[in-house]
């Protein structure tokens, strides 16, 4: 039995918890729902300090307690859980173009649709994903260089997209001012983790897109994230420069963000039709093994139509092949998460 079964079984013999009573003001069908509503600060710690090794201990005494049905306890258990393992996922290569910021926009609306609470963080000053979300840049007010150069919190910055689960926080080519003015600050690598932090809870998955270049803004998405995604676009230069991105990863695992695993290698622009394709992903997967994502994302045109629409695909287009093979990527995330793990960057 793996640890997590085994702590599920551990979970499931105790089922009880402090109990609240009926709540005689709200009408609920959902009894779970209403209970963490009101009372989830005591069994988020009760729960969350000791998951997976153990629970007796760890609940409080002395209180009221009352038995739960097990679905409600399990579904409970997931709700607190899930604020607890917040997954940071950096998109970023270097090479422009390769699909970063569609994968980070339908990515992020896959998950959101999905039920994941998800935040779309804009890392670029070019603000792409920010525009392809429908945002009209000219009426925003402040942005992420606002919260990154400490005048404004994260939770000011955040804006509603189309989607209810999937929040926005925009970018705009300020942006590149923070490159300018954060040279000489000793925290300058620090300054999106701090802003993040504020936000890990409210969030189960939060996605940064990031731009064509290792500059200190990719730098600081590296050292916020727990997991890097690198789309590769299967053209002939595909493989070039990926051993620098795959350098730096390493130097900031080592320096910066110790955490810091590859989620995995995302194929790109793949077309079935040609050699070319079918020749990257053969070398991709040589030399990468299982850190290739199983999901390939194929060329189709509705995926380059979709921004100009200010929509992902899944609300322009949901049957398109675009549209299907970013919600298999998510289903794929979701499967692995919290820890994918997949290599182990110190071998
Ligand atoms: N699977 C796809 N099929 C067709 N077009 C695509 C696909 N993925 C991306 N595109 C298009 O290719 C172009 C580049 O994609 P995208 O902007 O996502 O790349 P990027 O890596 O974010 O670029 P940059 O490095 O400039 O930030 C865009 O016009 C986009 O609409
Ligand atoms: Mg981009």
């Amino acid at each position: 039995m793996s640890n997590a079964q085994s702590a599920w079984r551990r979970l499931i013999l105790v089922p009880v918890f402090p109990a609240q009573g009926p709540n005689p003001d709200k009408p609920t069908a959902d009894k779970s729902a209403d209970m963490y509503s009101r009372d989830k600060n005591g069994l988020f710690k009760a729960l969350g300090e000791i998951y997976p090794t153990g629970i007796i201990e760890y609940l409080p005494s002395g209180s009221a307690r009352q038995s739960v049905s097990l679905y409600s306890f399990k579904k409970l258990s997931f709700m607190l859980l899930n604020r607890i393992m917040a997954n940071i996922i950096c998109i970023a290569n270097q090479k422009g173009g390769v699909g970063k910021t569609t994968t980070a926009i339908n990515l992020s609306a896959a998950l959101a649709v999905s039920e994941k609470r998800t935040l779309l963080v804009d890392c670029d000053p070019q603000a792409n994903a920010t525009t392809g979300m429908g945002l009209d840049k000219t009426a925003i007010q402040k942005t992420l260089y606002h919260g990154m150069i400490g005048v404004a919190t994260a939770d000011s910055l955040i804006m509603q997209s189309e989607i209810e689960t999937l929040k926005v926080l925009p970018s705009r080519v300020e942006l590149i001012g923070f490159e300018v003015e954060m040279m000489s600050e000793p925290d300058r690598e620090m300054a999106l983790k701090n802003l993040l932090s504020d936000l890990e809870d409210s969030f189960d998955y939060i996605i940064l897109d990031c731009p064509p270049s290792l500059s200190l803004l990719t730098v600081n998405a590296m050292t916020a994230a727990d997991f890097m995604l690198i789309p590769l676009q299967c053209e002939f230069y595909a493989l070039e420069g990926l051993g620098q991105l795959l350098q730096t990863i390493k130097r900031i695992k080592h320096g910066l963000n110790p955490k810091l695993k590859i989620a995995g290698i995302l194929l790109t622009m793949f077309d079935k039709r040609t050699n070319l394709s079918h020749q990257v992903a053969e070398n991709a997967e040589r030399y990468f093994k299982n850190l290739v994502f199983k999901t390939t994302v194929p060329r189709n045109v509705r995926l380059g139509e979709a921004p100009s629409f200010g929509k992902p695909i899944l609300l322009y287009d949901a049957t398109s092949s675009g549209a299907k093979s970013y919600f298999e990527l998510a289903t794929e995330i979701m499967n692995n998460s919290p820890n994918p793990n997949k290599m182990d960057m110190n071998g």
